[in-house]
């Protein structure tokens, strides 16, 4: 009997203990628990975009011109805007950037052969002929169904400046700059919400220290005003990467009802070694994983400070400058920032955005650096040729977390481990969408192990279960104008209930998006 006791006791609690042990790296199965509700939303702003006068972002991107043969509408490509309407691109930050700070904004309206011309000192040295400018924009944002996010120009423009371009986009009534605006061709005003009150103003945007830009900011921000019922949102220019006293002295100094936002930038690089885009080894791989998750810990070092002074969340984190920065393709203009997007890209799409659901409470805007041939971008145009990148299905697979709520998760898993050094292997988010479905998203870095995955979600047991499942043959795998569907999502059928948990095996360098009735 005493033995029937002792067998009995060790089948439960194998049974019982989660798949993952506390200390092996070569354990490869994890356990997730997901709560069944959610107090926080995870704002569809975070799934934000950015695109500036750089390379062959704007031009060449989105805008051909009216008289393009590549076919668009009013001088906007059609496969672009088509592309960006299937994933609902939230905002578009625009028009940098280095590029904001000598940017005029009324060298760019009116008939385009009077535009002047300047020179883009940050980005080539090419020449700039403004005919992109805050018409084209706006319709931009119009085709695309989303919100303008403009930048303002503190580091070499005024506050007139800047105020005027307020009045010019936000105000109905008689003024001089709604008067422009309509012998510009437009009526209405458009009522932009989101501006950002410069960019890097520590680096490109005036070299100026925490301190001058607080009170700069204080300046600028005062005669950008609210017109009929548009309640602009301020967003400070914040931190670079860990630089937490900048943050520190704005969220000192500037009074928290003048600002809405303060952002933060961080590139996924090693600004001594950046290395290539594809045909990388193991090494610049994991370091690559490694500095994307780094900046976890520093994204809670920023909101730590914020909490000290805004304890209500008043103030948002905007995260509106980040991806990855390799060196550029051969035989690339280094000043276009031109790179290759693989699954190791995804990769890091996948991780960023798990973690910034995970904060949305303070994290309610970011923005990946850059939507079209620039930086990680979603999108490549070459002629009347577009292809999408791995990082773009990884926005269409996540689209299901837009203004979902934040489903609260304990995860336990493997390490990925490379030679003395480990990061977690999996990553994952979990939300609740307004229909009551779950979305749990599961990413794996581990280059060369699949990892077994058990799932407890609490007050579910048995449902329907589909799936979506980004994988590739090798790391660096990648899409071209050649090869287009080299990477794409797939359907995923192989997560299944059994005995009330979901599992499934997440394979190696992989992302998994499932969907729970
Ligand atoms: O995204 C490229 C550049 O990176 C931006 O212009 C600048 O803000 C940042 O340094």
């Amino acid at each position: 009997m005493k033995t029937l006791h002792f067998f009995a006791l060790m089948l439960i609690i194998v049974i019982s203990t989660p798949l993952v042990s506390q200390d092996g790296n070569n354990e490869t199965s994890a356990y997730l628990t997901v709560d069944a509700t959610g107090t926080e939303t995870i704002s569809r702003h975070i799934y934000g975009h950015f695109s500036e006068h750089l390379g062959h972002c704007i031009y060449g991107g989105y805008w051909v011109g009216y008289d393009s043969e590549i076919p668009n509408t009013r001088g906007i490509r059609n496969d672009v805007v088509e592309a960006l309407r299937n994933i609902a691109i939230p905002n578009l930050r625009w028009p940098g950037g280095c590029f904001a700070d000598e940017y005029h904004w009324m060298d760019g309206i009116g008939d385009p052969a009077a535009r002047p011309k300047m020179v883009n000192t940050h980005w080539g040295g090419v020449t700039e002929d403004n005919s992109f400018g805050t018409h084209e924009f706006m319709e931009l944002c119009e085709q695309l169904g989303t919100e303008p996010v403009i930048c303002g120009n503190v580091g070499s423009g005024t506050i007139k400046e800047m105020s005027q371009w307020v009045e010019y986009l936000n105000f109905d009534g008689i003024s001089p700059m709604s008067d422009l605006r309509r012998v510009n061709g437009r009526e209405s005003a458009w009522g932009v919400k989101y501006w950002g009150v410069g960019n890097e103003n520590w680096g490109c945007g005036g070299n100026m220290t925490a301190d001058f830009y607080a009170d700069q900011y204080r300046r600028y921000a005062t005669y950008c005003r609210n017109y009929g019922d548009n309640r602009l949102f301020k967003i400070a220019g914040g931190a670079n990467s860990e630089d937490f006293g900048w943050t520190e002295t704005l969220m000192k100094k500037i009074p928290h009802h003048m600002m809405n936002g303060i952002s933060l930038h961080y590139y996924t690089t090693d600004w001594n070694n950046k290395g290539p885009a594809t045909g990388f080894g193991e090494d610049h791989y994991f370091d690559v994983l490694k500095r994307c998750l780094h900046i976890e810990g520093a994204i809670d070092q920023h909101m730590e400070i914020m909490d000290k002074f805004d304890p209500e969340k008043r103030v948002a984190l905007v995260f509106d400058e980040w991806g990855t920065w390799y060196d550029v393709e051969p035989g690339t203009n280094p000043g276009f920032l031109y790179q290759q997007n693989s699954m190791r890209d995804a990769l890091v799409a996948g991780l960023t955005l798990n973690y910034l659901n995970a904060r949305c409470e303070r994290v309610r805007m970011a923005n990946i650096a850059q939507t079209i041939n620039v930086l990680q971008a979603l999108i490549f145009t070459d002629g009347d040729q577009m292809v999408l990148t791995p990082t773009y299905h990884i926005y269409d697979m996540y689209q299901v977390h837009h203004d979902a709520t934040l489903l609260p998760q304990t995860l336990e898993g493997p390490d990925y481990v490379l030679d003395s050094e480990s990061l977690p292997a999996i990553s994952a988010s979990a939300s609740m969408d307004q229909d009551g479905r779950i979305h749990l998203s599961l990413v794996n870095i581990d280059p060369g192990k699949a990892i077994d995955i058990q799932v407890e979600l609490k007050g579910k047991s048995s449902a329907k279960v589909t799936g979506q499942l980004l994988s590739s043959e090798m790391m660096d795998s990648h899409n071209s104008f050649a090869q287009p569907e080299e990477v794409v999502p797939v359907v995923f059928e192989e997560a299944r209930f059994k005995k009330g948990k979901l599992e499934l095996t997440i394979p190696a360098h992989s992302v998994i998006v499932l969907q729970v009735d």
